[in-house]
């Protein structure tokens, strides 16, 4: 079975300690050892990447997108780059790879207008978001066969 990409952009190394009213008081090591878990149950395996810096989620979206013979896909949290970052949408849209789209909050329904925008949501294949950090578990669901 193909592998399934974590990819998680700025500020979600901090998950536990960031904004727990909004995200939650899960660490991101928890939440993997949840979804590896998963993962085996349903036969595959993930990987994990995270990074704060824009390019460095775009060579890794093309560094795996192209890598079809490995990867079933990329369960993306692209944090704030969701809100802004035409090139990480551009790097989406030129690979063949799919990409899940997720967020632990709510983001229609966050105060701030500029979240209820997505510049990556016209280029992956769907988004899921509000159910806290079970839309890793989703978005990986989502790109089983
Ligand atoms: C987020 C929502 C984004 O608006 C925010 O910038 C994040 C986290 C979420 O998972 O709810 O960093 O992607």
């Amino acid at each position: 079975m193909k592998k399934i990409l974590i990819l998680n952009g700025p500020n979600l190394n901090l998950l536990g300690k960031r904004e727990p009213t909004i995200y939650g008081s899960e660490t991101m090591e928890q939440v993997l050892a949840g979804l590896e878990k998963a993962a085996a149950e349903h036969g595959t395996a993930i990987e994990y990447a995270q990074s704060n810096h824009e390019g460095e989620l775009v060579d890794i979206i093309q560094r795996v997108g192209f890598d079809t013979d490995v990867y079933a896909g990329i369960v993306l949290n692209a944090g704030a780059y969701t809100h802004t970052s035409l090139a990480i949408a551009d790097a989406i849209a030129a690979v063949p790879l799919p990409v899940v789209e997720v967020h632990i909050s709510n983001v229609a329904a966050r105060a701030e207008q500029i979240r209820h925008t997505s510049l990556i949501a016209p280029v992956c294949k769907g988004t899921i978001a509000g159910f806290g950090t079970r839309s890793y578990l989703l978005g990986m669901l989502a790109l089983l066969p």
